[in-house]
């Protein structure tokens, strides 16, 4: 099972970029041109990444064995903002485009994403 660690933690970095891209081309796609819904594929792919993204994380975390409330601290703390993470998309994407709301949350989510990879490399606790 160890072997396994490396490609998964990979994969889970493709997923790390995949969903910021993805996040991203929703938001400035509806920026652009608010009155356009979105293509089919842009409301169904970011779904799949994240959930690829939680299910290699949960992967590593079982193979280790890491202890998000235990020993391995930045991991709880990583997993309580990435749920903020997914609160803040929400929030983003369900607001008029353009508003006070669309660009806080946005701003919100992607100061998020910097911690969280903050947390993941440098494990400060
Ligand atoms: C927005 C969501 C996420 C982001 C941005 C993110 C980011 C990262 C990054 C950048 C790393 C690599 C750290 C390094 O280079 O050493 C990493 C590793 C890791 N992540 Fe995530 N992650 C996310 C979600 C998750 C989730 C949902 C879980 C658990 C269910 C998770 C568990 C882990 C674990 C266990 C590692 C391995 C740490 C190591 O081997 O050093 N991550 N994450």
């Amino acid at each position: 099972m160890g072997a396994l660690y490396l490609p998964v933690k990979h994969f889970h970095l493709l997923f790390v970029v995949s969903t910021l891209v993805l996040f991203n081309l929703r938001f400035w796609l509806r920026t652009r041109q608010p009155e356009k819904t979105l293509p089919k594929v842009l409301k169904i792919l970011p779904h799949i990444n994240d959930s690829m993204l939680l299910f290699s994380g949960m992967l590593m975390m079982h193979i280790i064995p890491w202890q998000p409330f235990g020993a391995h601290k930045w991991l709880g703390i990583k997993l309580l903002l990435v749920v903020a993470y997914i609160v803040m998309g929400v929030i983003c994407l369900r607001a008029q485009p353009r508003s006070t709301k669309w660009w806080g949350a946005y701003a919100l989510a992607m100061l998020i994403v910097a911690v969280i990879v903050y947390l993941a490399r440098w494990k400060p606790i």
